[in-house]
């Protein structure tokens, strides 16, 4: 089943990353979708405060994947942050990026990455972000999807 929260305020949308990624683990693999301006990079940014991750989680508009390495604390994990947006569809550079290496020790969170990136695992999180016009308030809608074989 799907969950679903109204996210007023974009400190709303970084609370429920850091929410999220009490639940991730090295492997597991978050794909954001929804429109420029959705909220996809504030809740990545959430997502790395909570795995605490090194280094600050910016829109990685000039590069596809950035590498943030784990923290400190025990159990720490790394995360991958991806744009998917210019790669648009293109799996030669997909493959190029060698996400499946990065998944054995990082989570991996693919922003436009709905129908691109799903068959790297063998489920996902799929988080769908929805905005207003003219409003800051955003919908997001999230649930584990398994991948078919
Ligand atoms: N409720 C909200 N959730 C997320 N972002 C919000 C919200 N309200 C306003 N914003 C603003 O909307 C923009 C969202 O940008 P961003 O996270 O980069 O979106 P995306 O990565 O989906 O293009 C930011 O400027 C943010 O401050
Ligand atoms: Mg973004």
């Amino acid at each position: 089943m799907a969950e679903q929260r109204l996210l007023p305020t974009v400190e709303d949308t970084e609370a429920l990353g850091r929410e999220l990624a009490a639940e991730l683990r090295a492997g597991d693999l978050v794909v954001l979708d929804g429109p420029l301006g959705a909220g996809k990079t504030a809740l990545t940014r959430g997502i790395a405060a909570g795995l605490g991750v090194q280094g600050r989680v910016s829109s990685p508009t000039f590069i596809i994947a950035r590498q943030h390495r784990a923290g400190t604390q025990p159990g720490a994990v790394g995360m991958v942050h991806v744009d998917a947006y210019r790669l648009g569809g293109n799996l030669d550079e997909l493959d190029a990026l060698d996400l499946d290496t990065d998944l054995d020790e990082s989570v991996v969170v693919v922003e436009w990455g709905h129908g691109v990136v799903e068959h790297l695992t063998d489920r996902h999180l799929l988080v769908r972000l929805r905005r207003e016009p003219d409003s800051d308030i955003r919908t997001a809608t999230w649930e584990w999807i398994a991948q078919p074989m």
